[in-house]
Order: structure tokens, then sequence, then C-alpha cells
């Protein structure tokens, strides 16, 4: 998959957002935060065709976990052809996290990624969603966010003590980029 699949899943469903997969230079700089080095969760919300579920599998240790969920379909079925037992694909939205990690047994995760269009949600989701991550992650877990516009940051402010964005411009369209922490002045 690519730009064309992209456009092809963009025309059917509003929700896609972006007609072209995330930049290496935003998902190298996003990543950047991630300890590799540790057994750790990870949730992606709004994985589309995997181009940070790919990069992420590449650097996971054996024994760690990621579950991505996302919305459209297509995107679920051909991320599940990944077959990567560390991978577990949820074709559910953001909105379900709380219910599809206590499915898993998952007490917290470590790092929620998201690149899910926020803007289109209307502020009670906004912030349900926001809430529930923050719940879920580990006292030392980050929130990575993506987005195209700041807009994210108050939103951000009220669950997370920590927030911070940088600007990748090597992206079409340049990206804000959020890190986003339990504790106070954790990048
Ligand atoms: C802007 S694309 C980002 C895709 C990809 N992660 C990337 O970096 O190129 C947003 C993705 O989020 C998905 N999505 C939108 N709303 C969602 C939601 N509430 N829960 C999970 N996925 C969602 C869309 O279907 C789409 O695949």
């Amino acid at each position: 998959m690519g730009t064309l699949s992209y456009i092809k899943n963009f025309i059917k469903d509003r929700q896609v957002a972006s007609i072209t997969p995330t930049s290496r230079f935003t998902i190298g700089r996003v990543c950047a935060y991630i300890d590799f080095s540790r057994d750790i969760r990870i949730v992606e919300f709004g994985p589309a065709d995997g181009v940070f579920t790919r990069f992420i599998l590449e650097k996971l240790s054996p024994a760690s976990e990621i579950i991505a969920i996302e919305t459209n379909r297509n995107f679920a079925d051909a991320l599940n052809g990944l077959h990567d037992d560390r991978l577990t694909v949820v074709n559910k939205s953001a909105e379900d996290v709380r219910e599809i990690l206590e499915s898993k047994n998952w007490k917290r995760a470590d790092y929620i990624i998201s690149g899910i269009p926020f803007s289109f949600l209307n502020e009670e989701l906004k912030h349900r969603i926001l809430k529930d991550s923050a719940d879920m992650l580990a006292e030392d877990g980050r929130f990575l966010g993506y987005q195209t516009s700041s807009h994210l940051k108050p939103y951000l402010s009220e669950h997370f003590p920590s927030v911070e964005t940088e600007m990748e411009y090597l992206n079409l369209p340049p990206m804000c980029i959020y890190i986003a922490g339990r504790q106070k002045d954790r990048r």
C-alpha cells in the first residue's frame, strides 16, 4: 500500500483524513521518544496501512507488543497481512481503547501513538479519548500524537501534566508532533 491506497480509502472514508502516508522524517522524530531497549507495550490509534507500525515492529523487542486500533476495515485487513505475533489489529475506534486493553488483559500501555484526526471529533469525544488514553498509560508512559496543526495542545493539557510540541517540516503538510506525559516536565 502507499499513496494510491490512501487516496482510494480517503475518497470512501472521510475519517482517513489524509491522502498521503506520514513521512519517514516524522515517523523517526515521533519514535525517537520510544525506548526500544526494553520490553514495552504500545497502542497505535489510526495506523492506516502501517507506516508507523512497520517501523515500530522492526525495532521492537521479541517480548514487546503493539495493539493497532483502526476504524477503516480495508486498512485493518491489510495490517493483518503483516503476520507478526507481537501485533494485534483491532477494527474499532480509539474511543474503545479502555475496553480493548481490558479485553487483552493489559493493565497499562507504555506508549500511545496517535494520528487520528482529532479535529473531526466533537468536544465530548476528544476529551473522552484523551482522558481514557491518560488513564491507560503507565505512570512514566507517553502519548505521542501527530496532527497537521497545533489545535490539540489545549485538549491534551487538560489530561496530561506535561505537553510539549515540535514541528516536522519534512512532511506534506508539515506535521505538529505532541509529546504528552503523566509526569510533569517529562519529555
Ligand atoms: C491521517 S491518517 C494517519 C495514518 C497513518 N498512521 C500515517 O501516519 O500515515 C488517520 C487514520 O486514522 C484512522 N481513524 C480515524 N478515526 C479513527 C478512530 N476514531 N479510531 C481509530 N482509527 C481512526 C483513519 O481511518 C486513518 O487510517
